[in-house]
């Protein structure tokens, strides 16, 4: 298949396919009740789904195993024609659960106008950019990702789908202020997912016993999701998804830019997060 080029919309790059259908997705019909979960790509949306779909259903495994993520859960932007779509996400009943990774100021109105609630993760840039180099190798979906250093200048110039990690994390941690957003770190989860879990839990209005709490723990360690054809992806065909090259569950640790960024690259990143977010109090972990 050959890797068919992005398009900007409003000034940011999305794919072909959500570009071509972009007036379906900006009309999408938020429903009061529908729950969304947002980040910025590779930063642990995955697991974030998991876990949310596990609380609300009471820790039940067989109800998350009926199906893979994406169908459980559309992908707002991306059409049924690879994964999942607006109108697979309209015929869904209530209450819905869809992903995006699309930046505050592209995603639906409606999903302001409905006051819905929205669960947002973010990830150190220097782990989420390693991460998402890997993924554009795998991903056929997505232009061909170059050498590190030509697909680290892209990203840091924002000239990668879905945009500039900075942009998009800064938006989202502002938009907190005037919406029912709960903002999560990658960090975070990998220190302490009981805290993390319970957190969510909390957001969502639930009441998360011990032993569910455990349950759900056990189920959303990296190495269960791995293995977990219901959430590692092996499901989408080889020409979308080629897991031979590099997984989708890869490695699952922060830290593992360190195998990869020169020191140069580091203190560049270093000093253009201070620029970018500074005066926010947004402040990310590059190490446990
Ligand atoms: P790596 O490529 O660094 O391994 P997303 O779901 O947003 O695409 O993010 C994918 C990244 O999250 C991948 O990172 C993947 O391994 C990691 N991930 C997925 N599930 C995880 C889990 N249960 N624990 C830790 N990391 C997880």
């Amino acid at each position: 298949m050959e890797r068919p080029q992005p398009v900007e919309v409003y000034g940011i790059l999305l794919h072909r396919v959500t570009a071509e259908r972009w007036g379906l997705i900006s009309k999408f019909k938020a429903r009061p009740d529908d729950l969304l979960i947002c980040s910025y790509p590779k930063s642990g949306t995955t697991w974030v789904q998991e876990i949310t779909e596990m609380i609300q259903y009471g820790g039940d495994t067989e109800k998350c195993g009926q199906a893979p993520i994406y169908k459980r859960m559309p992908f707002l932007e991306m059409p049924h024609t690879i994964v999942s779509s607006v109108e697979e996400a309209d015929a869904l009943p209530s209450p819905r659960r869809l992903k995006t990774h699309l930046s505050v100021q592209l995603v639906p109105a409606s999903f302001w106008e409905q006051k819905c609630k929205i669960i947002y993760i973010a990830r150190n840039v220097k782990d989420t950019a390693i991460s998402y180099f890997h993924f554009h190798h795998m991903n056929k979906t997505l232009p061909d990702p170059g050498t590190w250093d030509q697909f680290l200048e892209n990203f840091l110039a924002g000239k990668v789908v879905w945009g500039s990690w900075f942009d998009h994390v800064r938006s989202w941690w502002e938009a907190k202020e005037c919406h029912p957003i709960l903002y999560l770190f990658y960090e975070d989860m990998k220190e302490n997912p009981a805290c993390e879990i319970q957190k969510i839990a909390n957001f969502l209005g639930l009441e998360l016993p011990e032993s569910i709490l455990n349950r759900i723990i056990q189920h959303t360690t990296f190495d269960n999701m791995k293995s977990n054809p219901m959430t590692n992806y092996t499901t989408l065909p080889s020409s979308v998804m080629d897991h031979t090259v590099s997984a989708f569950m890869r490695k699952g640790i922060v830290g593992d830019w360190k195998e990869y960024f020169t020191v140069a690259q580091s203190e560049k990143l270093d000093d253009i997060s201070a620029y970018k977010l500074g005066g926010t109090g947004l402040t990310f972990r590059t190490h446990l």
